[in-house]
């Protein structure tokens, strides 16, 4: 190989990833496995059960990838792998298998920070020239940053309480959507999603208690509250227990992924307006980029592509697979650093980590 060619290792939180990418992007190898059944059914992720499923599957997941890029360990340039944050349980275990690899095989070593590598996988498929804006919202995070450089973020504003895609898993479980013949296999977002196409969003007003706050933090807490009362309600009236599909649940969902979709779209706004007033994104194209696992939901995408239509700005967002956690965006990363010559580390550095 002519090119340099760098693993990536993902264990953040509840996905096992790795994969092998060449210094153009080209993936050569790459392999994710999963524990989401597993934490669906104890209602949400525990850590150690976690740490158990990433030790039970990590050493088969890289070798996966080396075994389809067809090359040894030896070959590589550097093993980029995700030290923070996240669970520490679970970073622990792909910190740990990386640190083991690099001593066997003298591999340099690149330490990735997980929402920054979200931020600059849509580099690998596009051409995003820094600075520019970016939007992560996903089960775990929930934050506006200007991307500034490939190690240079300026975070505007993130969650108070709860994110996005945890607060619509959550209404789905109320809904007892799991139950529903149309959404059986589907995450909680995607059931809210696809029933939300046939609801009326208006057909229920929440109100924002944070709608005149000024700023860039969100809050999801509220539209939880909101729709469990609502929720609470319909279930009084039509004569149903907690369990049974309400006949509104269309409706229900609809306003949910729409108070939702608005709350993101406002302080998305606001960022771009405060961006504006400082200076801090480029005069001619500025660019909105949109990742985390909620950015594939269309509704919320066409609402901020009304954002960015009225703020004159490009929006980005990359495919659905690559918006989720996986060992790609890692190695891309990784690329990146290498490319640049930053972040490099050698397996005789001192390396350790704080998860947050
Ligand atoms: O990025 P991700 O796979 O994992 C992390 O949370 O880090 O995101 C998963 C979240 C879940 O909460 C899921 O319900 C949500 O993303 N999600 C969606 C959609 N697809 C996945 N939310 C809204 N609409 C969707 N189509
Ligand atoms: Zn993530």
């Amino acid at each position: 190989f002519s090119s340099r060619l760098v693993l990536g290792i993902e264990t953040s939180c509840d996905d096992t990833g790795a994969a092998v990418m060449d210094e153009t992007g080209v993936i050569l190898g790459e392999s994710l496995h999963s524990q989401k059944d597993v934490h669906l059914k104890t209602g949400g992720i525990i850590p150690a059960a976690a740490q158990r499923l990433h030790r039970e599957n990590i050493a088969r997941v890289v070798q996966e990838v080396l075994d389809k890029s067809g090359i040894g360990p030896r070959e590589l340039s550097a093993v980029a792998t995700t030290v923070k944050p996240g669970l520490a349980l679970s970073l622990g275990v792909g910190l740990e298998y990386s640190l083991n690899f690099i001593q066997q095989h003298k591999t340099p070593f690149i330490p990735i920070h997980h929402m920054e590598a979200h931020a600059l996988t849509v580099r690998m498929i596009q051409s995003v020239p820094f600075p520019f804006l970016v939007l992560l919202v996903s089960g775990g995070h929930c934050l506006l940053a200007v991307a500034r450089d490939i190690d240079n973020f300026l975070l505007l504003g993130q969650t108070v309480d709860k994110s996005p895609g945890d607060v619509l898993d959550k209404m789905a479980r109320r809904l007892s959507l799991a139950k529903h013949p149309k959404c059986s296999m589907l995450s909680g977002g995607q059931a809210i999603e696809l029933l939300a196409l046939e609801g009326d969003r208006m057909k229920f007003l929440l109100k924002s208690p944070a709608g005149q706050q000024y700023g860039c933090n969100f809050s999801f807490a509220w539209v939880q509250n909101q729709v469990t009362q609502l929720i609470n309600k319909k279930e009084e009236a039509e004569g149903i227990q907690e369990g049974e599909i309400l006949s509104c649940v269309n409706d229900i969902a609809a306003v949910a992924q729409h108070t939702v979709a608005s709350h993101i779209a406002r302080r998305t706004h606001q960022a771009i307006l405060f961006c504006k007033a400082r200076g801090l994104l480029p005069q001619s194209n500025p660019s909105l980029v949109v990742s985390g696992g909620v950015a594939s939901n269309t509704y919320i995408r066409e609402t901020l592509k009304l954002v960015t239509d009225a703020t004159n700005l490009d929006l980005f967002c990359p495919p659905p697979k690559l918006c989720t956690d996986n060992g790609v965006m890692v190695a891309w990363n990784g690329v990146e650093k290498l490319r640049e010559g930053r972040g490099i580390m050698t397996h005789k550095d001192q390396i350790r980590y704080e998860p947050r």
